[in-house]
């Protein structure tokens, strides 16, 4: 795939595909809407979502409240009949999938996401590391994510979008082997490190103490810690994607030079507003040029 930027949206924001188009025309190179699950579903009650503003970090625990796939599916058929505009035409969007909380069968839920998706997904996304859908980390554990895996290849199309796999932070030794293992045999595109983290690193905000996932500035160690030990597991045979507390075009730098190939940010949006997309992608421009390099792929992994 070409991509524009590698500076893309993480998934979370644009939960039920209503603005990537405004998203993308904001200087992202990618937009990953939802999650959506395959029926609507509320999330927890509120509050559940904190502003830790002396971390510049989020805590949040919204639990895929979203509309459902059939919703979903509907707006970004429309958008494709519309057809973008010039400038957001090279744009990719790409659609994370999740399981409903009350589902009897998760596995299912995630074969239907890629059937009832992969029309107007330029790639799709397995999350199975939302911390705030009570047991939905397990499938990432080590037979429970083989079956997984071997479910989605099966629901695959021949001329279908790719799939990436994104994981959490909160792994333990011997599980990036393993995952990366997996992913490689499921056939599995990139891996995405890494959803927000269910640790508590030390915080001053009063909010510190809410459940949930956290993400933004005291993410950024982990995350980065992440990534370089996914890519030493898979000595660079799979893309990884970066994300967790990536706010400037030096955090963004760091990790594609760690193994990355493309990047992804949402808490530090509400930190640095909208622009920074923009600003991210021409402070890498301007570390390409400066180094001589033609395109990111020849920075990806030179640390
Ligand atoms: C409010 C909020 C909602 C999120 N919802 C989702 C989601 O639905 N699916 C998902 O895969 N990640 C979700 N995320 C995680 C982000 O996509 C991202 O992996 C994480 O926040 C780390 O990046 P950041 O530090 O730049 O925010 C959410 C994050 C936040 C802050």
């Amino acid at each position: 795939m070409h991509f524009p930027s590698p500076v893309g949206l993480a998934a979370g924001f644009d939960k039920d595909a209503q603005v990537p188009d405004a998203m993308l025309s904001l200087g992202f190179g990618f937009v990953e809407v939802g999650t959506v699950t395959p029926r609507p579903q509320q999330g927890n009650p509120k509050p559940r979502l904190f502003r830790l503003t002396e971390d510049e970090a989020v805590i949040n625990r919204m639990g895929f409240n979203n509309r459902g796939q059939a919703n979903a599916l509907a707006r970004l058929q429309r958008r494709e009949r519309r057809g973008p505009s010039t400038a957001l035409r090279t744009g990719i969007v790409g659609v994370n999938i999740g399981a409903n909380k009350d589902s009897a069968d998760r596995v299912a839920d995630y074969v239907a996401g890629v059937a009832a998706m992969t029309p107007v997904a330029d790639y799709l996304t397995v999350n199975i590391s939302s911390p705030n859908t009570p047991g939905l980390r397990n499938l990432q554990a080590g037979g429970e994510l083989v079956e997984l895996l071997g479910a989605i290849a099966e629901a695959r199309t021949a001329l279908g979008p790719p799939v990436f796999l994104k994981v959490a932070p909160d792994l333990e030794p011997g599980d990036h082997d393993r995952i990366v293992r997996a992913a490689i045999d499921g056939r599995i595109d990139a891996l995405i490190v890494a959803n927000t983290t269910v640790s508590r690193p030390p915080l001053k905000s009063r909010h510190a103490g809410e459940a949930g996932g956290l993400s933004g500035a005291p993410l950024k160690p982990l995350a980065l810690e992440a990534l370089r030990v996914f890519r030493s597991a898979s000595g660079g045979s799979l893309p990884l994607i970066a994300a967790g507390g990536i706010a400037s075009a030096d955090d963004a730098w760091e990790r594609i030079v760690a193994g990355a190939s493309l990047v992804q940010l949402y808490s530090a949006l509400v930190y640095h507003g909208p622009g920074l997309a923009r600003c991210i992608a021409g402070g890498l421009a301007e570390r390409l040029a400066e180094r001589g390099m033609a395109s990111i792929a020849e920075a990806v992994g030179s640390g």
